[in-house]
């Protein structure tokens, strides 16, 4: 018989308590904790045999590709056999669309069963025409229990499947409400030992919450083997796809997309899209050098420094670490003793980016100096450094690939880290080195 009990489970990372909990001990957030119902199934279980590892044989080659350039790359290269996959997005962001589009590539497999919680076919098939895909191997199932899709699972065999979303699949063995922490445990485990034991590629599309995150992320991220995150800003059609974990490739990776009328294009330059409305010889924009995976990326740093009418000025950034432009804020005013104290600070990576690598300090550093100052950087200008908390420019990785990419794009001139220029081979531009960002700003600036 199986041996039921009550537990109260933290709805944000999993934690269980047999009491009721006003705060989670484990992630810190208050009011999360909702009933659950566990079921321990006291069945003894089949021991596996050990193996020698040298003896296995496995086959490294079985990726799949979807067609689509920028999803294969962030996948490590196309979709492995038995692989589970997790997309998550703001809603509307357009997680079906890519999933419809790239199912598109993988009907070349065989059959692909779609698991719609959210949409009826009709939504779907209204979709798919936009999308322009036709195609009588794509299977839709309007269906929302867990038992139910993986009986029609083993009864059509598909070679894929979706489910789109996680939240809305529940299982019947389970009291809680779908959605719930409980819930989508037991539906991704149940559906990931169907994938395994199938050898089929599955995809869980899930919604992110409020707080930016999967819910009960922590529960599903350790669940599955992939976990890539679709983002964008509602009111600009670029999206970027990121892998934030991944068990057979880079985590570094992104894929850069355009959200059209029929579907979302592949991005081939990112870094010419970003750049395509920079306006030229404002004070305030600087264009930086980010590394995102094996590609770099030219973006535009946007600053607006104005004075500030109230007792308290305003710091926001956008697109960039809040912390870390205090932190170079706090360098100009120290060692180029710029006067920001009364001043309200904006600052923006253009076109919805979001960047968390060092090596774009120097960009931001250069934007707000140039706004401040008001003094245009020329536009075949860009630079790229870590700073440091005395002023000094660090070295950052690869410099080499990314100032091949700025010369591609037609810039004539770089301010970069003395360490990098000094170990750096011939270059087609003009690449000056600076030791702090005293010598920088100069060098920019005059
Ligand atoms: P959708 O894939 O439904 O988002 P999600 O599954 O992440 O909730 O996409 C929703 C948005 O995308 C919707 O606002 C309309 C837009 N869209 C286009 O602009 N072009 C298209 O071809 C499609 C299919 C959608
Ligand atoms: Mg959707």
């Amino acid at each position: 018989m199986p041996r039921s009990k009550i537990l109260y489970q933290c709805q944000s990372c999993g934690y269980s308590s047999p009491k009721w909990l006003g705060k989670c001990p484990d992630c810190g957030k208050w009011n999360s904790f909702s009933e659950e119902q566990r079921i321990t199934k006291l069945k003894s279980q089949k021991t596996a045999e050990p193996v020698v590892l040298s003896g296995i044989s496995a086959s490294t080659g079985s990726r799949y590709t979807t067609e689509i350039k920028e999803l294969d790359r962030t996948l490590g290269g196309g979709v492995v056999m038995g692989s589970v996959v997790l997309i998550g997005g703001d809603p509307g962001i357009g997680k079906s669309t890519l999933i419809l589009q790239s199912l598109k590539g993988l009907t070349k497999l065989g059959r692909i069963l779609y698991v719609s919680g959210e949409e009826s076919p009709e939504q779907i098939k209204i979709r798919a025409d936009r999308l322009r895909i036709k195609s009588d191997k794509i299977i839709l199932l309007p269906e929302t229990s867990l038992e139910g899709i993986i009986s029609v699972a083993q009864k059509i065999n598909p070679q894929i499947i979706v489910i789109d979303s996680i939240q809305t699949i529940f299982s019947l063995e389970l009291p809680s409400a779908p959605g719930s922490v409980g819930q989508i445990r037991e539906c991704a485990t149940k559906l990931m030992f169907f994938a395994k034991k199938h050898g089929v590629p599955l995809f869980l599309i899930g919604h992110v919450t409020k707080e930016g995150a999967i819910a009960g992320p922590k529960v599903l991220e350790h669940i599955v083997d992939t976990v890539l995150y679709f983002e964008g800003d509602k009111g600009n059609p670029f999206r970027i796809l990121r892998a934030v974990k991944n068990r057979f490739g880079s985590t570094n990776e992104i894929g850069v997309f355009e959200m059209q009328e029929s579907g979302l294009k592949e991005v081939d330059n990112p870094s010419e899209l970003f750049l395509s409305e920079r306006p030229l010889n404002v004070p305030g924009s600087v264009v930086t050098v980010s590394l995102e995976g094996t590609r770099p990326l030219l973006v535009e740093i946007q600053a607006l420094v104005t004075a500030s009418s109230f007792g308290v000025p305003r710091r926001t950034a956008l697109g960039v670490d809040y912390n870390r432009i205090n932190l170079l804020i706090a360098v100009l005013e120290k060692r180029l003793g710029m006067h920001l104290g009364s001043m309200d600070i904006f600052v923006n990576v253009v076109g919805g980016l979001r960047i968390d690598e060092p090596a774009i300090d120097m960009g931001i550093i250069a934007a707000i100096a140039s706004s401040f100052k008001n003094h245009a950087i020329d536009t075949g200008v860009f630079t790229f450094g870590e700073v440091g908390l005395s002023g000094e420019l660090r070295a950052i990785s690869q410099a080499g690939i990314r100032i091949n990419e700025a010369a591609k794009l037609g810039f004539k001139k770089g301010i970069v880290p003395a360490n990098n220029s000094n170990n750096m081979e011939e270059s087609a531009i003009d690449i000056t080195g600076a030791k702090n960002v005293e010598e920088a700003i100069e060098i920019l600036m005059f």
